[in-house]
């Protein structure tokens, strides 16, 4: 493929979940928009899979500083402000673009938005679809799509951004034959999501490898609180194939209640105010020590129950959970599910601005691969809202740029051409070097991190990342770019979490002895590019 035979459009958008869908929906409005996705549109990310909620301030007694104190304290304040006051702003504008777009929301009674209560947020402000939430949104954002110009491209894999001079304009990807493909752009969008497939129990669907942060990194763009990993306090246990598997959070906003081996409720002893309503850094750490400490299940997990429940509750408010559990053989609305962490969300990510600018011209991010929305700790449905919210400004801050005549020199192609064709003479399986990753990643970056484990994680990921991965066949040549990506994004993780001498929302370093709360902290953002490493102090 050469340079010449590139596509050409204004705004080329990178990620079909909730952020990708919502910014090509408003970069349309500008110009030719084309969406590039890893899956079927809509089917990969995690936003079809997220199932609690959205939040959104909607009712008189909440309020939008509640909102922001509730997000800032639950990121343990190092989440920028600005972004979060938009966060907060925004988010039931966009609720009401959804519910405009046909979305449907479960309701009360009186026919307003219902809305649950979520961990670490003093007013129930989670509006949700039963226990599939994102899947509606998803639907929606799709079907508003198809009306749309946007130009599709599925299945197909980027594996680079282009640069003309400083300037991103574009992406080179692999399509589905595995052909080279160049997208020439004014402006792109990243809206790639997470990475937590780095771990080897996760939530996030097969698409959750890291790419964007990889693709951002490459082409010089800042990183931030790439350590802050968020994991969700309560997956699946077993049957072993849905470990990690999401056991949402509003389980416990309905009203469940964790307990130990012994029968104990143990939130009581770890937040004896909120409980199971705590936030996720704290559940999560409960659950962990729980087990840590013996007094888990045979399984490795500690019980969550709802059996307490009015069966037309679970039935009405649960029904995935209700009908995920059956088919494990548990009938959640009798006995208790087992649930212990699983890797869920990486707070860390592409530095950018409330009109979703990173530090690159051309280049702009939303959603997941973004950071300092969500601080040290993402608060239950902030995500969803947070798709919409910066999906909506990327795509309209994308759009509005300028036209440009566009360079790109022949040599970005080569250099990825001679990229992939090393990997036909490999050295390692693939498959096999990411397993690997996985455990190395669950193990030394996991909940609880220390200078050791975090040195040893080091030295392995720099081991894996010296070897060549084996594509057998074209058709394992987005597999190899895969686990180079993995690889870049757990050793973003590692040196993050290295930078960071100390405990704050969901990193815990074991190793640090630590006088200060978050609030005081003197840390500020880690910041990560091609140019270096560093923590940034609080306030300079
Ligand atoms: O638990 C959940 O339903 C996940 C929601 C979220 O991560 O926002």
């Amino acid at each position: 493929m050469l340079a010449d035979d590139a596509m050409d459009c204004h705004v080329l958008v990178i990620g079909s979940g909730g952020a990708g869908v919502r910014a090509a929906l408003e970069a349309a409005k500008y110009g030719d928009t084309i969406l590039l996705s890893r899956t079927l549109t809509g089917k990969g990310g995690c936003t079809t899979m997220a199932e609690g909620g959205y939040n959104a301030v909607l009712r008189a007694q909440d309020s939008p500083a509640l909102h922001v104190q509730d997000t800032m304290e639950g990121g343990a304040w190092l989440n920028d402000p600005a972004l979060v006051e938009v966060l907060v702003r925004e988010a039931p504008e966009r609720m009401r673009d959804l519910l405009a777009w046909g979305a449907v929301f479960d309701v009360t009674e009186g026919r307003e938005i219902a809305q649950r209560p979520f961990g670490g947020q003093r007013f129930p402000r989670t509006c949700y679809a039963g226990d599939r939430t994102g899947h509606e949104m998803i639907l929606t954002l799709v079907e508003q799509l198809r009306r749309s110009d946007v130009v599709q491209l599925q299945e197909h894999v980027a594996i680079e951004l282009l640069k003309d001079g400083e300037r991103v304009c574009g992406a080179i990807a692999l399509d589905r034959k595995n052909e080279l493909v160049v997208v020439k752009a004014d402006a792109v969008v990243l809206a790639t999501g997470g990475g937590t497939r780095v771990y080897d129990i996760s939530t996030n669907s097969a698409s959750g490898t890291g790419d964007g942060y990889a693709l951002g990194y490459r082409a010089g763009a800042e990183l931030i609180d790439m350590e802050m990993v968020q994991f969700h306090p309560t997956g699946a246990v077993y049957p072993y194939d849905a470990r990690g598997r999401l056991v949402t959070e509003a389980v416990r906003g309905e009203g469940g209640v964790l307990k130990n081996a012994l029968g104990e409720r143990f939130m009581e002893r770890y937040d004896p105010v909120r409980k199971e309503l705590s936030t996720r850094d704290v559940v999560s750490r409960a659950i962990a020590r729980e087990v840590l400490e013996g007094r888990g299940t045979i399984h490795g997990g500690v019980h969550l129950d709802v059996s307490h429940l009015p069966s037309h509750v679970i039935e009405e408010r649960l029904p995935i959970m209700l009908e995920q559990f059956l088919r494990f053989g548990v009938d959640i609305r009798k006995e208790p599910m087992e649930v212990a962490p699983t890797a869920h969300h990486i707070m860390g990510g592409l530095r950018i601005t409330p009109e979703c600018h990173t530090t690159l011209a051309g280049l702009y991010a939303c959603g997941e691969v973004t950071g300092g929305v969500h601080g040290a700790n993402r608060l239950g449905g902030n995500a969803l809202a947070d798709t919409q919210v910066f999906g909506k400004r990327a795509g309209e801050a994308a759009g509005k740029g300028g036209r440009r005549s566009i360079r790109i020199g022949r040599g970005q192609v080569e250099v990825q051409e001679r990229r992939l064709e090393r990997f036909y003479a490999g050295d390692t399986n693939p498959a096999e070097a990411a397993r690997q990753l996985r455990l190395l990643m669950w193990e030394k970056a996991g909940i609880f991190r220390s200078e050791e484990g975090l040195l040893r994680a080091r030295r392995e990921i720099s081991r894996l990342s010296g070897l060549i991965p084996l594509a057998s066949s074209r058709h394992s040549l987005v597999e190899c770019c895969t686990l180079e990506n993995m690889l870049l994004l757990s050793s973003l993780i590692v040196e993050g979490a290295l930078l960071r001498r100390e405990s704050r929302g969901a990193h815990m370093r074991v190793d640090v002895t630590q006088t200060w709360g978050a609030k005081d902290s003197s840390f500020g953002h880690t910041v990560q590019s091609l140019e270096g490493r560093k923590i940034e102090r609080r306030g300079a």
